[in-house]
């Protein structure tokens, strides 16, 4: 993608150092950032630093280079300002909308897509003020994202910590892409995703498992939490970060994943199955290593899994949604889409999303194309792009089969 004029404010909070990384993530991959750091941010991480990361000068005042009307200018060329940390302070004064620097002036001359990442203390994004304000700015249209939960700046653990640069670096690139990707029309709602891809044991060392790297699934949970969503991720050998706002069941087997799904879709809108099942296990389990011997390699003898898929289908509520997801290679019996439409009657499941796998393409790599289908008949192409355009398409077309 080309690169795209990027406004990053950074707030005064300690989480101001882990935005650095964020910064050099969305430079990485070209696009123009022009950090403004608040007076009080540049005292957990100085000028220098976002001057050199940026490759342009960094300023906090309305009155640096007055003469190009900084406050002005920035906000009218910005096609999306990331505020990250969010603190407290800086959401009231933008959701008053205060222009008391220069980073709240150019919220109030932006008229791009605005993501502000909240990171603070869990009393004081609890405090009425601070959710009034957040109320304030989500009405206006600003994508306010929920702070994660895990340590905080001592010895304490809660809700307040900033989200992964990964995660925030994959909505800003989402939103860059499309604009429109991230409205809060999940909020209330209880969404279930399946990621990653099951082990089978066959001793206490060895496994028969699948390439699935979990980035789908987890793209899935990271757009539905930023659309407001709470999202519960069952998420079956997955070696990536906890997704912010998502309540995460780290499961190994399928027996495990079917528990885990099962108990989270009892309340859920929307059931997404994006992890890669197995089909079959062992149908023994050595509980020693299994040992090399005279009498040649072990047989290994299969079984077939619950589709839990199926069983989820069976047992739907007539208001939830079920999506599945097929990867498919394609054959001499038919095209990837063949096979994706024919699974698409078979599962009956309301939505079905078809990608091509093998040679390189979609497991474990950040872009993903697929085509969704639905049983209405619909087809729609997504295109080759981020794992996340495709998890916001997922999510428009299983929220559009919601009953309001
Ligand atoms: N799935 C499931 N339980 C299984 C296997 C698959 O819930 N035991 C789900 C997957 O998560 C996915 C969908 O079913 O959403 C399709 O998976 P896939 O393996 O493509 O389907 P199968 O019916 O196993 O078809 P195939 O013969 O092509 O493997």
């Amino acid at each position: 993608m080309d690169g795209r004029r990027v406004v990053l404010g950074v707030g005064g909070g300690i989480a101001a150092y882990k935005v650095a990384d964020l910064l050099r993530k969305l430079t990485e991959v070209g696009h123009d950032v022009t950090v403004v750091p608040t007076e009080s941010a540049l005292k957990f991480v100085g000028a220098p630093t976002w001057a050199a990361l940026s490759h342009h000068p960094v300023a906090s005042d309305v009155w640096t280079d007055a003469d190009d009307v900084p406050h002005v200018q920035l906000g009218r060329q910005a096609e999306l300002v990331v505020v990250a940390p969010a603190t407290a302070d800086l959401v009231a004064r933008a959701a008053h909308g205060l222009a008391d620097d220069l980073l709240t002036n150019t919220l109030l001359t932006a008229r791009c897509p605005v993501l502000f990442v909240p990171a603070m203390h869990t009393e004081m994004w609890e405090h009425a003020a601070t959710a009034e304000n957040v109320a304030a700015l989500r009405r206006r249209g600003a994508i306010v994202l929920e702070p994660a939960t895990g340590r905080l700046t001592g010895t304490d653990t809660g809700k307040g910590r900033l989200p992964e640069p990964t995660e925030i670096a994959q909505l800003a690139e989402l939103l860059l892409r499309r604009p429109d990707a991230l409205p809060g029309d999940l909020r209330g709602r209880h969404m279930v995703v399946s990621a990653g891809g099951t082990r089978e044991a066959l001793d206490p060392v060895r496994f028969l498992g699948n390439a699935s790297s979990g980035k789908q699934g987890y793209a899935l949970a990271i757009v539905a939490a930023a659309r407001g969503a709470r999202v519960t991720l069952v998420a079956a050998n997955v070696d990536l970060p906890d997704p912010s706002g998502a309540d995460v069941v780290r499961v190994t087997s399928t027996a495990d994943l079917r528990e885990a799904v099962h108990k989270a879709a009892e309340d859920a809108d929307v059931v997404v199955m994006a992890a890669a099942v197995a089909d079959f296990r062992p149908s023994g389990y050595a509980d020693h290593k299994i040992k090399k011997s005279d009498a040649g390699a072990p047989p290994i003898v299969l079984e077939e899994n619950p589709d839990v898929l199926a069983e989820l289908v069976a047992g739907r509520r007539p208001d939830q949604v079920l999506v599945g997801f097929a990867a498919e290679t394609g054959d001499a019996r038919g095209s990837v889409l063949d096979h994706g439409r024919a699974k698409l009657a078979r599962k009956g499941c309301d939505l079905l999303v078809v990608n091509a796998v093998g040679a390189g393409k979609a497991f474990g790599q950040a872009d993903n194309a697929a085509v969704i289908l639905g049983t209405d008949g619909t087809e729609q192409a997504v295109p080759l792009g981020p794992k996340a355009l495709l998890a916001a398409a997922v999510w428009d077309a299983a929220a559009s089969r919601l009953l309001s």
